[in-house]
């Protein structure tokens, strides 16, 4: 099983670290990862003056699957969008066809009281979001800033999608809802936006196909209150990649900590791309502080969609239940009486639940 491994910048070179232990942990017994690191974002801009060397893309096209930690540094702000940081990421998304990106929401039972919500509205939150990452105004064309005819600078993003584009991630999220709860709800804005009136229909047509998937659509500004005001009526969720880029956010709150949240992203085949949710926080980089179970849980999912080895994928996520179980805590998840850990400190306690194949005592 050939992996790349792209750190990235800031807490993702902590995060990717922890999750590569994970991995390692894992090989023997008929298991071995071949896996070769690379350099993607800043540390891309900064070697070779591209936030996707060639050579990373190369390597990614030639894997079965890769695993990130992030992209983006602070420099950002002051860089065009296009050669920012983060849109080496949002390039390797697009040249490997990875459309469709799981982004589940689970709250474990232990991080109950770790979210702001009142635990009555969370417990038992446990959502799928998929977010299409292959177009929208993420890739719509034309944009840029430019100076208009009254000679006033403006800034053009287009919304747009295509239906195939639409098709193909309706299609995933009625198979994702067949597999889970069945019930598939599809968020647009077809009230102002013509790009979303074409997703709602091609959304319903498709549905027609899934009989035994009850399909429902909410405006984005409803849906970002019904996540909080009701999450458990959700099952799956699919939407375009802006609302499913600012969705999966707000509902990272669901789970406790945006540090819980991991994603896959996959296109035609098992290749996949399986990084954390969350970004680089570089307010807290380098100091050995941030959560890696976003990253660690995102190896889950590489084990399950790109391997097909659900046993193990299984296996690590009850490793990191377990862990949580006894009580360790990392920042973002904190509360009195657990055992506050550091990064790697979790990834350990992770790796030795693994290893030894038995849970931790619980302390919290
Ligand atoms: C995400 C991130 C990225 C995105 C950034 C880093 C480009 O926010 O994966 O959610 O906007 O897709
Ligand atoms: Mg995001």
């Amino acid at each position: 099983m050939k992996i790349a491994v792209l750190p990235g910048d800031g807490i993702g070179k902590e995060v990717t670290a922890e999750a590569v232990k994970v991995l390692r942990s894992l090989a023997g017994a008929g298991l071995a990862f071949e896996m070769t690191e690379a350099i993607i974002g800043d540390e891309g801009i900064q070697t070779v003056g591209d936030a996707l060397p060639a050579k990373t893309l190369e390597l990614c096209r030639a894997v079965d699957a890769i695993l990130l930690g992030g992209t983006g540094v602070p420099a950002d702000e002051h860089r065009p969008p296009s050669e920012g940081a983060g849109n080496g990421l949002l390039r390797l998304r697009r040249a490997l066809s990875l459309y469709a990106n799981f982004r589940p929401v689970l709250l474990y039972p232990e991080l109950l009281d770790a979210s702001t919500l009142k635990p009555e509205v969370v417990e038992g939150v446990d959502m799928l979001i998929l977010r299409e990452l292959n177009g929208d105004l993420y890739f719509g064309e034309p944009r840029g800033i430019s100076v208009n005819a009254a000679g006033e600078r403006e800034g053009i993003n287009t919304m747009r999608y295509t239906e195939s584009e639409i098709d193909r991630i309706a299609h995933v999220g009625f198979k994702a809802a067949q597999k889970r709860g069945r019930k598939l709800c599809s968020v647009d804005k077809s009230n102002v936006l013509e790009t979303m009136m074409l997703w709602r229909e091609v959304v319903t047509r498709v549905g027609k196909d899934y009989t035994d998937v009850e399909l429902t659509h909410l405006y984005v500004d409803a849906a970002s209150m019904a996540l909080i005001r009701n999450p458990r009526q959700f099952d799956v969720i699919v939407t375009g990649n802006v609302f499913g880029d600012i969705l999966s956010d707000a509902a990272a709150m669901l789970a406790g900590s945006i540090g819980m949240l991991p994603s896959a992203s996959l296109g035609v085949g098992n290749k996949g791309l399986y990084e954390p949710v969350h970004g680089t926080a570089p307010d807290i980089a380098g100091r050995n502080i941030a959560n890696p179970l976003a990253a660690i849980l995102s190896v889950a999912l590489m084990l399950r969609y790109s391997f097909s080895l659900e046993n193990e994928a299984a296996r690590v996520e009850a490793a990191v239940r377990s862990v949580l179980a006894a009580g360790y805590r990392t920042a973002d998840i904190m509360r009195p009486g657990c055992r506050r850990v550091s990064t790697s400190e979790m990834g350990d306690a992770v790796v030795a639940v693994l290893v030894a194949g038995s849970s931790r005592q619980a302390v919290c």
